[in-house]
């Protein structure tokens, strides 16, 4: 035979049935030396293969080379699907494959840092397996992040990263049906593009630089430049020095910026569709991987309605003053006010995805617009899941001398930034964007409790490898 099965495909109609297949070996076990049980393992999906003693097919050596793989060794098999009387209806492995012949593709090491089947389990079969006097090994987090080329093969690790494949191509089947132009705009800029501290800077050829924070001078330029409506999918850089679940140093940014023709709403507008189109598709294509995450790390569906809820800052001051929370008007959200207030959203309003807009000035970067009935609030927004930011957006100053002035009252040295604000003189229509981090959507979809779990290969502030 050379049609190859996916692990993933096998199933009862495939009884009796030759088939190849590729994988892993997960685990070798031998019983005596007439039989072996290989779990075969593709794309965190697996099928047990027999290998056992057969006049005409299998020889005892086969069967003594199949007990000395090593374990995570890839390996072709052809053999022949069978439903074995175990088989459980409903369980993931109904159908065994008697294998005929075995080829070693790739031999791993004989002792591997990480056991494949302890880093999938979840904290409650480990306390299980603890109980019944397992010795066992608990997976910490930096373990696995040293060694995470053989983490990410756990089944529910396969599917956070299909899922967050599937973020990215609604993201950008979404926006191009809306005729929005995909665009890169430079990693490497002269000043930062945020303010504040956040910043690696660098040596660009004897000239002071920074690795852009975030695409959000040029995709305004972009605008300038008469595109209209731009998107892109990039690599964002912050030196943060906070350490915890939801900071990165690098994530992945999904960045959108359109010309607006009157009021910022346009831009939830946006968001509002484009998140519904996509948790719509996650929850229609990506079952099985939902499915896979939560065997390891159970959570909820995410709550979301049809119509995405807008509540205003001001609203939600008044919701946690309600509840008891003393919170400063025209101060920022903590990250703890932030939860109470996506809890009291929930037991009101009945959804975890919800737009909080009109913020007041003083705590967003300098490029955003005042409102114009009172300029202590401004043109903008952000965007929870689950009590957390994914999203925060605003309408832009688009009147260069005014842009100039924020960035002087933020502190900005306007030297540094001075083609971003010429590009406003030769003409700028009103326009607006937000910026999502995509490790922090897959994260709060998935209920994960740390973004190092969403980032194939996160970087924080003590960790820059593998
Ligand atoms: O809120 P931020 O900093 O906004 C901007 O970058 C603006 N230029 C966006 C705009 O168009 N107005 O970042 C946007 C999103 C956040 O909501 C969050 O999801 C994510 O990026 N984010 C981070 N993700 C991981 N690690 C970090 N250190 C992050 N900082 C922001």
């Amino acid at each position: 035979i050379n049609v190859w099965t996916k692990v993933e495909a096998l199933n009862n109609a495939l009884e009796k049935k030759s088939v190849l297949i590729r994988g892993r070996a997960q685990t070798i076990r031998a019983v005596g030396k007439k039989m072996a049980f290989i779990v075969i393992r593709e794309n965190g999906f697996t099928a047990q293969c027999v290998v056992q003693v057969h006049p005409d097919h299998v020889s005892p050596q086969m069967v003594k080379y199949a007990t000395a793989l090593s374990r995570e060794s890839i390996v072709d098999i052809e053999g022949v699907v069978s439903v074995p009387d175990t088989a459980i209806k409903g369980a993931s492995q109904q159908v065994e494959v008697q294998v005929r012949k075995i080829y070693c593709v790739s031999r791993a090491v004989p002792t591997l840092p990480i056991n494949i089947e302890d880093a999938a389990r979840s904290e409650i079969e480990i306390e299980k397996a603890l109980q019944a006097g397992e010795q066992l090994v608990r997976v910490n987090q930096d373990t696995r992040l040293n060694y995470r080329v053989l983490d990410i093969r756990t089944p529910a690790n396969q599917a956070i990263f299909r899922i967050q494949s599937q973020v990215g191509n609604v993201f950008r089947q979404f926006l191009l049906s809306e005729g929005f132009v995909e665009i890169h705009t430079p990693k490497l800029i002269a000043g930062s593009s945020e303010g504040g501290a956040a910043v690696f800077r660098l040596d660009y050829k004897g000239q002071a630089a920074c690795l852009a924070q975030s695409p959000q001078l040029h995709k305004q330029m972009a605008i300038c430049g008469d595109f209209g409506r731009v998107f892109e999918v990039g690599p964002v850089f912050r030196a943060e020095d906070s350490f915890t679940h939801r900071h990165l140093c690098e994530f992945t940014g999904l960045d959108v910026e359109m010309e607006i023709k009157k009021h910022y709403f346009e831009v939830m507008d946006i968001v509002d569709r484009l998140f519904v189109a996509m948790f719509d598709s996650l929850n229609k294509n990506c079952e099985k991987d939902l499915e896979a995450v939560g065997r390891q790390y159970p959570f909820e569906p995410l709550k979301y309605l049809r119509k995405t809820l807008r509540l205003t800052y001001e609203e939600g001051i008044q919701m946690l003053k309600d509840a008891g929370v003393e919170i400063d008007p025209l101060g920022d959200l903590n990250t703890e006010s932030e939860r109470k207030l996506g809890q009291l959203v929930l037991e009101k309003y009945g959804t975890e995805f919800y737009i909080l807009h009109r913020y007041p000035l003083a705590v967003r970067p300098f490029y955003t617009m005042p409102c114009y009935d009172n300029p202590a609030y401004s043109n903008s927004f952000d965007v929870f899941i689950r009590g957390e930011e994914i999203i925060s957006g605003a309408q832009r100053v688009h009147v260069p001398e005014f842009l100039e002035k924020r960035a002087e009252a933020c502190g900005i040295d306007v030297k540094t930034i001075s083609t971003y604000i010429d590009s406003f003189r030769y003409g700028a229509p009103p326009h607006g964007g937000f910026g999502v981090g995509l490790e922090r959507v897959v994260m709060l979809f998935c209920g994960l409790n740390n973004i190092r779990k969403t980032s194939l290969y996160p970087r924080d502030p003590l960790r820059i490898a593998p």
